[in-house]
């Protein structure tokens, strides 16, 4: 009998069946661990003391790099880290892009420390659907929510629904292979697409719009995306601030790497910088240096009189989406954008957007919202500011509930990069190790940890992904990558993910 039809047999035949795979499961889950390492309960035991038993949910920047300050800083501690998918790292695979690859090799630090003997990945077990917090609350001494912010932000305005507007976040997944996004099939048929916000993932997704192909398919980029853009007849990508220029929210690297995109104009208009050369001493070093770059690139920007074929890629500010417009022929899909025109007032200190009653409409028929991502709430029972969209806490510890923790994205709110999560996974696993020091954390060293998770896992009929799991469906990737000249190809469905884990 195989594993699944072990499931399908718990699921049908009742408690005597769940016994026996109960029996089944444990023992070839050990087997599958021992020929890595000694099995888990074991490890667990070895030092005669008690162990500190440490869960960690979410395995990307936040989670790896809390588990690390705990690891060194606690050398009685043993960490399991949880993750949905099957796959580790979070938006380090997900979210950073194909052509960024140099960016992918803090995945050799998380591999490191997910090898150590103190460390087990645990994938394929959603925490809020396959065990709740207060359950792991119940088998951990301490529990650290560090499971990112999978949402995003949407405009609502009239139009957002129509077919050919898409979230970033999507259209990354969709790149990138992320399960969920694998069918989401955008229209690449027309000439232009606009992309709202002035984030770096504006950016990305903008590059990736415009990039030739021949760069691309080098990359661990889906199979699926690449012939969809090999097909492309986009031309030009708009992207769009709702104010200006000293407000863009991306950075000079990404900037520049769009101004040097090859067969790609760069239009900018200087009208839009105009004033700004003498405010530039004035500027903080990393905003002048990046204000300089728009300036030089909108003075290169091509004139009318050039010649305009090829691709283009164009900033505009102070410019707010009103209206998703339909298409004439379609109803259904995207025909244009209407943006309010914008001017700057200053409140509370801060340059904020005002409409100045003007509007422009720009044809196209792609819209792409990159205008942040948003954390959800996993569970009532976690203390959680709604309007910030992050969990209530004081230096990563959520004082309400006892020994619960948070890092990364869903503690600060979805901005900053993976060293980011470096500082922050830091202070909150100094906050915990305080806690500890202190006694305000009460260890009794009676918690099972992951035995007693295994156990309510095996009744849901949840089969979790240890890293020996992983380490096939990633040799699988590269095998497959390998034959088409790219770092990997991704497998994009969890079933095909299981299948490898599981051979
Ligand atoms: C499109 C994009 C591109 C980026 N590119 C770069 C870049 O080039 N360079 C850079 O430095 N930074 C980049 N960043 C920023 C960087 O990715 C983030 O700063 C960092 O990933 C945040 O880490 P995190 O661990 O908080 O969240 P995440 O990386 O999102 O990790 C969260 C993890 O939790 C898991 N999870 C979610 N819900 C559950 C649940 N219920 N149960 C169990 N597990 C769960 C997820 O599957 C995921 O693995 C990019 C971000 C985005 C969105
Ligand atoms: N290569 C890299 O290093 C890389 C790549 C991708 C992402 N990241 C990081 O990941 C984080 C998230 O990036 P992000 O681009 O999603 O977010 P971001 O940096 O916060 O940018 C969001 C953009 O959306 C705009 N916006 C927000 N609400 C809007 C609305 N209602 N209407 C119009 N515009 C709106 C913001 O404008 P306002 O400023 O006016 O609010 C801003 O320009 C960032 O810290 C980013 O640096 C890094």
């Amino acid at each position: 009998m195989n594993w699944n039809s072990a499931f399908i047999t718990v699921s049908l035949c009742g408690r005597l069946a769940s016994q026996c795979f109960k029996i089944r499961y444990g023992l070839a889950y050990c087997c599958l661990r021992s020929c890595q390492r000694a099995p888990i309960g074991q490890r667990f035991a070895s030092s005669g003391k008690p162990a500190l038993r440490i869960c960690i949910v979410g395995s990307g920047p936040a989670g790896f790099y809390t588990a690390n300050g705990l690891l060194k800083g606690n050398t009685e501690c043993k960490v399991d880290i949880y993750d949905k998918l099957p796959v580790p790292y979070g938006l380090v695979r997900y979210g950073v892009a194909p052509d960024h690859p140099e960016v992918k090799n803090v995945i050799n630090q998380f591999s490191t420390l997910a090898e150590n003997e103190r460390c087990e990945y645990v994938g394929n077990v959603e925490v809020g659907k396959h065990i709740s917090v207060t359950e792991l609350l119940q088998a951990y001494d301490v529990v650290v929510l560090s499971y990112g912010a999978e949402a995003d932000k949407c405009l609502n305005i009239p139009g957002e629904e129509l077919t050919g507007v898409y979230s970033a976040r999507s259209f990354v997944g969709w790149y990138n292979g992320l399960p969920q996004d694998t069918h989401l099939n955008p229209d690449l048929s027309g000439e232009t697409a606009v992309v709202i916000g002035h984030g770096n993932v504006a950016l990305d997704v903008a590059r990736i719009l415009i990039t030739p192909t021949s760069i691309l398919k080098k990359t661990d980029i889906t199979q699926h995306a690449l012939d969809a853009l090999l097909k492309s007849s986009l031309k030009k990508v708009y992207i769009i601030g709702r104010r200006g220029p000293l407000q863009v929210a991306f950075t000079i690297k990404e900037l520049r790497e769009m101004s040097k995109l090859p067969g790609c104009r760069s239009e900018l208009n200087p009208l839009d910088f105009e004033g700004l050369q003498e405010k530039l001493s004035d500027l903080p070093r990393a905003r002048k240096r990046l204000t300089e770059l728009m300036i030089n690139t909108a003075q290169e920007s091509p004139s009318m009189s050039a010649d305009l074929s090829g691709k283009a890629w164009a900033l505009k500010f102070l410019c707010s989406p009103v209206e998703i417009l339909p298409c004439e022929k379609d109803s259904g899909r995207v025909g244009g954008i209407r943006l309010a025109v914008n001017k700057l007032k200053v409140v509370n200190g801060k340059e904020e957007a005002v409409p100045t009653g003007e509007t422009e409409d720009i044809p196209c028929s792609l819209v792409l919202r990159s205008i942040g991502y948003k954390s959800l709430s996993l569970d009532a029972s976690v203390p959680f500011d709604e309007h910030r969209g992050v969990i209530r806490h004081s230096e990563g510890r959520v004082t309400e509930v006892k020994g619960l923790y948070c890092s990364g994205w869903v503690k600060r709110g979805p901005t900053g990069v993976i060293l980011s999560s470096l500082n922050d996974g830091r202070e909150t696993a100094k906050t915990i190790l305080r806690d500890l020091s202190d006694g305000s954390l009460d260890i009794r060293g009676d918690k099972q940890g992951w035995d007693q998770v295994a156990q309510v896992l095996i009744d849901r009929g949840t089969r979790p992904v240890s890293y020996a799991d992983w380490l096939k469906i990633d040799a699988e990737e590269k095998a497959r990558g390998e034959k088409k000249g790219k770092p990997r190809e991704k497998l994009t469905s969890v079933e095909e993910m299981l299948h490898y884990a599981f051979r």
